[in-house]
């Protein structure tokens, strides 16, 4: 029988950091350092420079993962990118990945499919259960799935837009799901959605429902309204219904496994929030040394934050070769989902 198992990891954060302190300093956002840590576990996040674009991070990572791998890019056959915030509003990103990894040109190109994944904080986990799927069906040997996100670019970095800025940075993660005839790999998966809370957590940037979807001033220029720029979040709905389904999604994906959550040695969370993981964490009775975070140094990167922690639990030590796992997200739309596998 054919497995889907992670062949390599990858992933890539640009080099400026973005302290608390500098939210306060550089761009006067009013807020402390105490405030952000106390209610989120954020010390610093990373932004992309100017001209930096969201499948730019994706190659980065994408080469990290395919190396590791032990393969080149000419060995995939899917790419996957999940992502938020994409270099334009179409095409996807997943094409100007395919493009930069230079799988369209050269004696031999390889116009292998690229899809892009619109979930949030979930696009990982959808991923997965994407590759794996695509994996197991005997149509791929290898799918290339990236979460990237530049969210430095749509933040309001103002004091008006600090309750969303400071929770966001920019980075991305990659894996190559690969199959294998060893009993290995992706084990389950479990995926939901509610879209009656769809507004909930949302950027209109443009109403499609508009003629023309953007307004236009009297020069003919299209104008957004700042309401329509920034993201939107009702903070406290979005922490209950995050600890609710991360729960049941977990609990859902163990049972069906027949597991518990003993059998489970670690514990990858989509880093939204250090609070709603350790409330999660508390309710179910995890030990705290099974659940790995890295919220501290990165903030929420959305669809890249499970592979991010993959990759450098994996580099670390930490994570390593016969170890069952769990990865656990939530978002947007809502979404959520869980994946169980043994690495
Ligand atoms: N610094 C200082 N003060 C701030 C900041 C900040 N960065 N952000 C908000 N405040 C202020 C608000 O303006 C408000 O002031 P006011 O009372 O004068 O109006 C006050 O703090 C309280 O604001 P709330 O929004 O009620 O703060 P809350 O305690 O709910 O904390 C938070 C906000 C941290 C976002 C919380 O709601 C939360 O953790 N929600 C979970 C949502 C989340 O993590 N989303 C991530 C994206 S979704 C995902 O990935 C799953």
């Amino acid at each position: 029988m054919t497995h889907a198992y992670i062949s390599g990891t990858g992933f890539y954060v640009p080099p400026e950091v973005v302290s608390n302190e500098v939210l306060r300093e550089k761009y006067g956002i009013d807020t402390t350092h105490e405030w952000i840590v106390q209610r989120t576990g954020i010390e610093e996040r990373r932004f992309a420079a100017a001209g930096v674009g969201t499948s730019d991070l994706a190659l980065h990572a994408s080469r990290d993962a395919i190396e590791r791998a032990g393969l080149t890019p000419r060995d995939l056959d899917m790419i996957l990118l999940a992502t938020l915030s994409p270099d334009h509003a179409f095409p996807g990103s997943g094409v100007y990945l395919q493009e930069k990894l230079g799988l369209c040109t050269g004696d031999s190109p390889k116009f292998v499919p690229a899809l892009d994944i619109r979930n949030q904080c979930s696009g990982f986990v959808y991923g997965l259960a994407t590759a794996s799927s695509m994996v197991e069906s005997g149509r791929c040997k290898h799918v290339l799935l990236v979460g990237a996100e530049t969210h430095s670019a749509a933040l309001d970095l103002s004091t008006d837009g600090r309750t969303i800025s400071s929770l966001f940075g920019d980075g991305a993660g990659a894996v190559v799901v690969s199959a294998t005839e060893e009993d290995r790999g992706i084990r389950g998966w479990y995926l939901g959605a509610d879209g009656r809370h769809a507004d909930v957590l949302s950027q209109k940037v443009w109403d499609i429902k508009q003629r023309p979807f953007i307004p236009l001033n009297e020069q003919g220029v299209g104008q957004v309204q700042p309401s329509h720029m920034w993201a939107h979040m009702d903070g406290k709905l979005v922490f209950r219904n995050a600890v609710e389904r991360m729960i049941g999604a977990l609990m859902q994906a163990c049972m069906d496994q027949n597991l518990t959550r003993d059998d489970i040695d670690l514990f990858f969370f989509h880093q939204a929030n250090m609070r709603i993981n350790q409330y999660v964490a508390q309710q179910i009775g995890l030990p705290e040394d099974k659940v790995v975070h890295n919220i501290q140094r990165y903030g929420n990167t959305t669809a890249a934050t499970i592979p991010i922690l993959l990759a450098e639990a994996e580099r670390s030590g930490r994570l390593k070769r016969g170890m069952k796992i769990a990865m656990v997200a939530f978002g947007s739309g809502f979404t959520w989902g869980s994946v169980i596998a043994d690495w």
